[in-house]
């Protein structure tokens, strides 16, 4: 072929590129090159950027730039809090996965779910609110969060996992279904909810009304 001579593609092969440049595209605008990246061993499935920041912000939103924020098992609203607060704030990530302490060394706290009340007398109601996302979508699972939930906080709670445990999260901590629905970078077989105790929502859609969650 002559260097000058059209590269012809069939219309199945243009947009199979062109799926792909649009999936690296967004992959390239979601992540943030310093976050680690997904073990699908460990059920890590990170929200687009678009949900983290707007969770971390409602969050701020909800019990103001003091209060005290515990993210359990979800890496990624924690990383957004990071951005938005100072080093000092009394904000904590409980996650399984020792990547996050080394990234996070002052504030990532390791947790097993395995052992819900393996964790420091100091947290012992110590949360205005408290963010969750286990990592399977099982009984066993989500009671156990439970335990460690109830243990951090007497306040607000808010828990994303999927619809499937949307029985189990209502009757184990009387939560309400959210309109706001969490995004993933990756397209799930299961569909996503967050649940809470309080109106979440509210605080959502104060900090839509403010600004563009991603300026
Ligand atoms: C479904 S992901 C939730 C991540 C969330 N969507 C985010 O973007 O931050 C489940 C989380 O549970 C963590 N995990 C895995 N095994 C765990 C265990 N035994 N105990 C507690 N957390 C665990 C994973 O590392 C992961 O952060």
């Amino acid at each position: 072929m002559e260097d000058d001579e059209d590269i012809v593609l069939s219309e199945h092969a243009r947009l199979a590129l062109q799926a792909f440049l649009d999936e690296k595209s967004a992959a390239l605008n979601s992540c943030d090159d310093n976050f680690v990246e997904e073990d699908w061993e460990l059920s890590q499935f990170w929200y687009n950027t678009e949900t983290s920041v707007t969770l971390a912000r409602s969050a701020l939103e909800c019990v103001g730039e003091t209060g005290r924020i515990a993210c359990v098992s979800c890496p990624s609203i924690y990383n957004q809090l990071r951005q938005f607060t100072s080093e000092s704030s009394e904000n904590y990530l409980f996650e399984y996965d020792k990547r996050f302490q080394d990234k996070f060394p002052d504030r990532a706290i390791f947790y097993d779910y395995k052992n819900p009340l393996s964790i420091d007398d100091k947290f012992k109601a110590y949360f205005d609110i408290v963010f969750a996302d286990p990592p399977f979508l099982s009984t066993e699972c989500i009671e156990k969060f439970v335990e460690t939930i109830h243990f951090l906080t007497h306040k607000k709670i808010v828990i994303c996992t999927g619809e499937v445990m949307e029985e189990s999260v209502k009757e184990l901590l009387d939560l309400k279904t959210c309109d706001f629905v969490p995004q993933h970078e990756r397209k799930l077989g299961n569909e996503f909810r967050c649940y809470a105790n309080f109106d979440f929502d509210q605080c959502i859609a104060k900090i839509k009304s403010t600004s563009d969650v991603n300026g």
